[in-house]
């Protein structure tokens, strides 16, 4: 039962070696903690859900409100061509075509946990590349200290746009150095597929040590910006969804805890595991908040 790689043959060399280094974190986080078993979480955590459970089982809130909406009515948005407009503190501003935009910058695979704040979780083989390229291709200006994103409106398709679920577009940010981290990453696919619409084609960001919403899909717009910007959900409850929003389980939210999750379709050892701090990746991320107080900064 225990496969000391990964699941699938073709992961590259660097995911390999991450994954590695998750499973060893989460198996010394088990020892520590004690409580339910973790060295069996890790195990489940690494094998990646099916390609049904990752593309009808989704939050896109601009084609709908419940799991299945966004795979039912998001099949008539056209990703191609599609625009993305870079601007800000950048060397290079404009009005990029995605293929552009990524040019020669090389996808490779990266299976990585995902944990959404409502407490639920997927492992999913994204396909990407790293933010930082993108960003050091188009210039990153001294004075930029956040990157902010935002969704596509387009009402023809978006139904949910029509009304004031949330505040469109839909927004996120990052600070500069979470941004740049190699953790961070713009999916274009799953399982070597395109990514479907419903998981944010063309492109969205997946970071994987924060909560799902900050995982920005269909994005149009990037902008190097000086000061921190204000994200979707934080603008519709601050006392609910912060800016860092980096997972946590010692900090629970107002309504839920935190401290375990529910992994969809179920595994061997039930459905419910400890998350884990920095969902896994603390070697990795835990400096980059050296001294912040994370209950303040959620
Ligand atoms: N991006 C946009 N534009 N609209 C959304 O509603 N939902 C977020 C995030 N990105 C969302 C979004 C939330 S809450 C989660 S958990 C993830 O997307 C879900 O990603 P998935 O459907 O690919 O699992």
């Amino acid at each position: 039962m225990f496969k000391p790689d990964l699941t699938r043959d073709d992961v590259t060399p660097e995911s390999v070696w991450l994954n590695r280094r998750q499973i060893i974190a989460a198996l010394g986080a088990g020892s520590i903690a004690g409580g339910l078993p973790l060295a069996a979480n890790a195990l489940e955590e690494l094998e990646p859900h099916t390609w049904e459970q990752i593309t009808t089982y989704n939050n896109f809130y601009e084609f709908g409100t419940s799991k299945s909406d966004p795979a039912e009515n998001s099949q008539d948005m056209v990703t191609d061509p599609w625009t993305v407009k870079v601007d800000g503190l950048v060397d290079n501003p404009g009005e990029y075509s995605l293929a552009d935009l990524i040019g020669d910058i090389p996808t490779e695979e990266r299976i990585y946990r995902f944990r959404c704040v409502e407490a639920w979780s997927m492992v999913i083989p994204w396909n990407g590349f790293e933010l930082n390229k993108l960003l050091n291709k188009v210039g990153v200006q001294d004075g930029a200290g956040y990157v902010a994103f935002e969704t596509a409106v387009l009402p023809d398709v978006m139904e949910g746009v029509k009304f004031p679920i949330l505040d469109w577009p839909y927004k996120e940010g990052l600070r500069l150095d979470e941004a740049m981290h190699p953790l961070t990453i713009m999916a274009t696919g799953i399982y070597d597929k395109p990514i479907p619409n419903q998981n944010g084609a063309p492109m969205r960001l997946v970071v994987p040590w924060k909560y799902g919403f900050k995982s920005i899909k269909t994005i149009v717009r990037i902008s190097l910006v000086a000061e921190q910007p204000v994200n979707t959900w934080q603008h519709s409850a601050a006392n609910e969804y912060g800016f860092f929003a980096n997972v946590n389980p010692e900090v629970d939210h107002p309504r839920w805890s935190q401290a375990s999750e529910r992994v969809i379709g179920a595994g061997l050892f039930g459905s419910r595991i400890d998350t884990l701090m920095f969902n896994g990746y603390a070697d990795q991320v835990a400096s980059l908040y050296e001294g912040m107080d994370l209950r303040k900064n959620f």
